[in-house]
């Protein structure tokens, strides 16, 4: 490929995002301050991110931004939905992430984001306070139909010249994929039905699929994991990424679990517990909504130590994640992870972790990378599932028969090799024979 196969990203991108949370509110604000040059963009890889082409005697490191066309934050508009009518300021003023300073410096152009009316049920969410702002229809088609309109409706009132949507609602219960999401035309029959087994998120995922839409997925509900959206995202050409964005704890451990089975040092047990006070915290309090949460969590040190292959080393490990509501805490979420080592003869060791993290700080460039990145895929020409973007996710989604990488590492350079090959720049495999070769 070449840079030329590439549309231009010209024109205004709408970002969509269902859920106007604490999340997604970081993410608006931390742009809009961004583009009035008030804040730096910190954590975000399409804003800050070199990446290395040619040899490394080349000298060559752009910014990945000049590397391959990338919407300009200047061209974005935000949009969502929200089942809580405050708009984004009062939202961002509740989630309590950003200082009040921050937030009236930049309160007129939060005020202009009002939600659009949700899709919610409170059978899929149960700890959530304060819903006045839901849409009702005869049937979950009818509500698909619904947000349709919205979308197209963003996208005249806004120009856009295109539009993506990253999830960033609640955490809802944990069902596996049933018999309706098995194929497109069974998961269109359910919408007509008003099947109960299809979740308020996976209505947001229809509705962008059919509108050629990117959808990313950043909670760990099934939303756009299964092979009716799959076959949507072919018919129409569309990008889907997903699950969970990997923030916090997860991400610590996929940084300190690839060094230790690098250096195969054993582990015989592995806690992970948090505090957190936000709203999402209150919504995992409830078991249905934490078991999603539990699930995309805990199959990570699976993937990354491969017991299987060193049993002595990972086989009897005992993995334990809990998450416990504390308001106090707010979005300052404190997580500990106890790790049980052992190395040469067996003899054990400890490492203690305890970092002191704000959720939605470490979200909120996910988001916008997501955003970015999902917008170029589209572009490019890509449809279905982009395991390039694992980098951002607890549970990566891959082609069925795939598991997912977890490692970040390997993940980082899945990335960067994906925009090289797509710039028609050489892959890098660390091989570096060639600088040893008279
Ligand atoms: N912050 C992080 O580090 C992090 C990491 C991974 C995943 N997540 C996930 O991101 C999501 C957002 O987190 P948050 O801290 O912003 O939570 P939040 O509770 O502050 O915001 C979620 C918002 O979604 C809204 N919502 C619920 N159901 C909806 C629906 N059907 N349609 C539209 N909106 C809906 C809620 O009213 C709420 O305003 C959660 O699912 C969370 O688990 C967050």
């Amino acid at each position: 490929m070449s840079p030329n196969d590439i549309r231009p990203a010209s024109g205004t991108l709408g970002v969509l995002t269902p859920g106007m949370g604490a999340v997604a509110t970081t993410f608006y604000a931390g742009v809009i301050a961004a583009r009035r040059g008030v804040a730096d963009p910190i954590g975000s890889l399409t804003q800050m991110g070199h990446i290395r082409l040619g040899k490394r005697t080349e000298g060559r490191n752009p910014l990945i931004s000049d590397l391959v066309p990338l919407a300009s934050l200047d061209d974005i508009v935000f949009g969502g939905w929200d089942p809580i009518s405050d708009n984004a300021y009062e939202a961002a003023r509740r989630a309590g992430v950003l200082t009040n300073e921050h937030l009236d410096a930049i309160g007129d152009e939060l005020r202009a984001i009002e939600p659009m009316t949700a899709v919610f049920s409170h059978d899929w969410v149960k700890l959530l306070e304060g819903v006045d702002h839901v849409k009702t229809g005869e049937s979950t088609m009818d509500l698909a139909e619904q947000v349709i309109a919205d979308i197209e409706r963003f996208r005249t009132e806004h120009g856009c010249d295109r539009l993506v949507m990253v999830w960033c609602g609640s955490t809802e219960a944990y069902h596996p994929a049933s018999e309706v999401h098995q194929s497109l035309e069974s998961f269109e029959q359910g919408l007509r039905d008003s099947d109960p087994a299809i979740a308020p998120s996976q209505v947001y995922a229809y509705a962008a699929l059919k509108t050629g839409t990117p959808y990313a997925n950043g909670a760990p509900n099934v939303s756009a994991d299964f092979p009716a959206m799959l076959e949507l995202a072919a018919q129409t050409g569309t990008p889907i990424a997903g699950k969970d964005f990997k923030t916090g704890q997860t991400l610590v451990k996929t940084i300190l679990a690839p060094g230790l089975k690098a250096r195969l040092l054993g582990v015989s047990g592995w806690f992970s517990t948090n505090i957190l006070g936000n709203r999402d915290g209150e919504v995992l309090d409830d078991p249905e909504s934490f078991k999603s949460k539990e699930i995309t969590k805990a199959g990570v040190l699976d993937q990354i130590l491969q017991p299987d292959l060193y049993p002595s080393l990972y086989g009897d490990m005992y993995h334990k994640i809990r998450i416990n509501y504390y308001p106090p805490r707010g979005d300052n979420k404190e997580g500990w992870d106890n790790i049980d080592i052992f190395g040469w003869m067996g003899y054990p060791m400890q490492i203690k972790v305890d970092f002191l993290a704000k959720d939605s700080i470490l979200a909120a460039p996910i988001v916008l990378d997501l955003a970015l990145f999902m917008d170029l895929a589209g572009r490019t020409g890509q449809s279905g599932v982009q395991e390039w973007l694992s980098f951002y996710f607890k549970s990566p989604q891959t082609a069925p028969e795939l598991y997912p990488e977890n490692d970040l590492f390997i993940q980082l350079i899945k990335l960067k090799n994906t925009l090289r090959h797509w710039a028609g720049e050489d892959l890098i495999t660390h091989l570096g024979t060639e600088y040893y070769e008279k």
